[in-house]
C-alpha cells in the first residue's frame, strides 16, 4: 500500500513526500531529476530514478510496488521558459501525464492528486478567482496545465479515475525544520530571489514593472505557504479514498500582496537591506492575481494555518540562511 510521488525530488513534490512519511503512509517516488534535487529525496521513500514518459521504466515501477494512489508533480513549470521551448512542455508535461494514465489503466490504479495551476486562467476578468471563472491560459505552460486536466477528466469519463486537481497560487515557503527548500536552478521566483539579495549572493533584485495598474505599481499575487498547500493534497487524498467525487480546486490565500510588499516584509523579517530596481514587465505577467480558495475549505476542510507573508519569508528565509547553496552541486 504505497502513494506514487512523481516529481517528489521537486520543491513542491519534496515537501509532499515529507509530510506524507510523517503521517506513516509508505511512499514511492519517481523522479529524472532533470529539475528535482537527489538531496531533496527523502531516505525513507523508495526511490526510482527515471522518467514518467518511459512507458517500460513507469510499468516496472507499478510491478515491483503496491501502488494505491498516485500524486502527479512531475512537470515543467517555468511561464518564460514554455514560450520559448513550447514541445518541450507539451512533451513532458501532455505526454508525460498520457503515460501515466496509461500505466494506472494497465494496472487498476484509480486514485489521482495533480498539480495544477493559477496559469490555466490567464488573465482574470475579476478577483477573487474561483473554479468556475474561464480558463484562458496566456502562456503555453499554463495550456499544457490544462490539457493534462482535461485528459484526466476524460480518462475518468471512460476508466473510471478519480481525480482532484489543486490549482496553486504562489508557492513559496520552507518545511518548517528547514531542512528542504525552494532551489530552482536557475532561480526565477520571486521569494528566493528576494532571499537571495538578503544574503548578498545578488548585488539587487529587479522588480519586474513599476507601472501596474495596482496601488504602489507593482504586480500583486497570492501568496501560499508550500506546507498548508501540501495539508490540502493530503486532504484530498483522503477524499478520494473516501469515494469523493472528481473535483477541482482553488489553493491560495484570499489575499493579495505586491512585490514591494514582499519585499519590505522581507527586510522586516531578515533585518536586511535588500536594494531594489524597477525594471521592465516581463512579458506574460498578469497583474493582480489572487484566489478564491472557500471550495477547498469548504469541501476538503482545509485549514491554512501557516500562510502569512511574514510565516512565508521566516520559513524560506530559515532554509535559505542555513543552505546558502541550496542542495549544493547535487550527486
Ligand atoms: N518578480 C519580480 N522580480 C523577480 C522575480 C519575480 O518582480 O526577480 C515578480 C513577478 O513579475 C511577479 C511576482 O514577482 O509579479 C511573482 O513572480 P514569480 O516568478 O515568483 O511567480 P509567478 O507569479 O510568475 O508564477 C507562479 C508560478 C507559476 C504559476 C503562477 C500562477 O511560478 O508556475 O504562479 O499564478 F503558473
Amino acid at each position: 500500500m504505497s502513494v506514487l510521488v512523481l516529481g517528489g525530488a521537486g520543491y513542491i513534490g519534496s515537501h509532499a513526500v515529507y509530510q506524507l512519511i510523517d503521517k506513516g503512509e509508505s511512499v514511492v517516488i519517481v523522479d529524472n531529476l532533470e529539475t528535482g534535487q537527489r538531496k531533496a529525496v527523502h531516505p525513507e521513500a523508495h526511490f526510482y530514478e527515471g522518467d514518467v514518459r518511459d512507458i517500460y521504466f513507469l510499468r516496472s515501477v507499478f510491478q515491483k510496488e503496491q501502488i494505491d494512489d498516485v500524486i502527479h508533480f512531475a512537470a515543467n513549470s517555468l511561464v518564460g521558459e514554455s514560450m520559448k521551448h513550447p514541445l518541450k512542455y507539451f512533451d513532458n508535461n501532455v505526454h508525460g501525464t498520457q503515460v501515466l494514465l496509461q500505466v494506472m489503466i494497465e494496472y487498476g490504479v484509480k486514485n489521482i492528486v495533480f498539480s495544477s495551476t493559477a496559469a490555466v486562467y490567464g488573465e482574470p476578468e475579476s478577483v477573487p478567482i474561483t473554479e468556475e471563472m474561464p480558463t484562458v491560459p496566456t502562456s503555453t505552460y499554463g495550456e499544457t496545465k490544462l490539457i493534462m486536466e482535461k485528459l484526466i477528466k476524460r480518462t475518468d469519463e471512460a476508466h473510471g479515475i478519480n481525480y482532484v486537481s489543486l490549482r496553486y497560487f504562489n508557492v513559496a515557503g520552507a518545511r518548517e525544520t528547514g531542512d528542504i527548500g525552494e532551489d530552482h536552478r536557475p532561480e526565477t521566483h520571486l521569494v528566493p530571489i528576494i532571499l537571495q539579495t538578503a544574503l548578498g549572493q545578488r548585488s539587487h533584485i529587479t522588480i519586474f514593472g513599476g507601472d501596474y495598474d495596482t496601488p504602489d505599481g507593482t504586480c500583486i499575487r497570492d501568496y501560499v505557504h508550500v506546507e498548508d498547500l501540501i495539508d490540502a493534497h493530503l486532504l484530498a487524498l483522503d477524499y478520494l479514498r473516501h469515494g469523493g467525487k472528481s473535483n477541482v480546486f482553488n489553493l491560495g490565500s484570499n489575499q493579495g500582496f505586491s512585490v514591494k510588499e514582499m519585499i519590505d516584509a522581507a527586510r522586516t523579517v531578515t533585518g536586511r537591506e535588500i536594494p531594489a530596481n524597477i525594471g521592465d514587465r516581463r512579458a506574460g505577467d498578469p497583474s493582480i492575481l489572487i484566489a478564491g480558495s472557500s471550495k477547498a475549505k469548504r469541501v476538503l476542510g482545509w485549514k491554512p494555518s501557516r500562510t502569512s507573508v511574514a510565516k512565508i519569508i521566516e520559513d524560506a528565509w530559515k532554509w535559505h540562511s542555513s543552505h546558502p547553496n541550496g542542495y549544493g552541486k547535487g550527486e
